[in-house]
């Protein structure tokens, strides 16, 4: 079922800015039956991405609601997208004074990712296209994905998942659809998000969970060749969960042991985190 403004329907008008311009936001959640995990984290990013854009956020009631209905049907696992956009109106990239947000709500099956993904890891490919830096876009999950769909498209390997994008620089910024960590010498770095990236929902409860467990962290600028020498690289999203990742070009690593502790302490905290 879709779901937009609230009513079934299957098409959205040609006028809509989210289809002319980019001009919304949009979350990709994981659904166990009907529940949805990390709700909570989804509302507040995707109205802080709205606020970011510059019109009023859906009420979270409302969405909620909505949510509910879109998922009426489903059995176990599947994969909840909100699509909020500007609406129609403006003149050319000017956007209506008074704007009229529109809401689009569509459930998905879960992907079926092979099993060994998560536990044996992945394989990157390292991407040439680079991840756009743009201040006032930092963080949201905003509609214009243009550098992650020239970047996806680059490779078709079924037994490569994912692949590594780097900022302008050169420095390892995140996955096409996921963040970046890596190990060194006991320390767990992310890229700083405050240039470029996403602000993802499960970087910031691997952090978390880090911090909780004591593992020391770091939130820095990676510089171009860390890959060179870390002892373990993970990508998680909302959807995968974390993906040890064992190659990437002429680099190996293992599975290693942080990656683990996180990975079990996520998946517990998943199947908790639904509502
Ligand atoms: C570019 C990008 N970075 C990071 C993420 C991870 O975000 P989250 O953990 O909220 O799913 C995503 C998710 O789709 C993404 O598209």
């Amino acid at each position: 079922m879709i779901l937009i403004d609230g009513v079934q329907a299957s098409a959205v008008a040609v006028t809509d800015r989210g289809l002319q311009y980019g001009d919304g936001v949009f979350e990709t959640c994981a659904v166990r039956d009907r529940r949805i995990e990390y709700w909570p984290e989804h509302v507040a990013r995707l109205q802080a991405g709205c606020e970011r854009l510059g019109f009023p956020a859906p009420h979270a009631d409302l969405l909620r609601a909505e949510a509910e209905r879109v998922l009426e049907d489903v059995e176990g696992r599947a994969v909840l997208k909100i699509i909020v956009t500007r609406g129609s109106g403006g003149r050319g990239y000017r956007p209506p004074r008074m704007p009229e947000p529109r809401r689009i709500l569509s459930v998905y099956p879960f992907p079926e990712y092979p099993p060994r993904f998560a536990t044996q890891g992945v394989v990157l490919h390292a991407c040439r296209t680079a991840a756009v830096e743009h201040p006032a876009l930092v963080g949201i999950k905003h509609l214009n994905r243009l550098p992650q769909v020239l970047a996806r498209a680059e490779w078709d390997h079924p037994g490569i998942p994912e692949g590594l994008m780097c900022d302008t620089d050169g420095r390892p910024v995140e996955g096409t659809q996921s963040n970046l960590f890596v190990v060194q010498d006991g320390v767990l770095h992310t890229p700083d998000l405050s240039r470029v990236g996403v602000a993802g929902i499960i970087r910031a409860r691997v952090l978390a969970m880090a911090g909780d467990l004591g593992l020391p962290y770091r939130i820095e600028n990676l510089p171009p060749n860390v890959l060179d020498r870390v002892d373990e690289v993970f990508v998680c999203n909302s959807v995968i969960g974390i993906w040890p990742v064992i190659a990437l070009e002429s680099r190996r690593w293992p599975v290693g042991p942080l990656t683990r502790q996180l990975q079990t302490a996520l998946e517990a905290e998943r199947s908790c985190r639904v509502g």
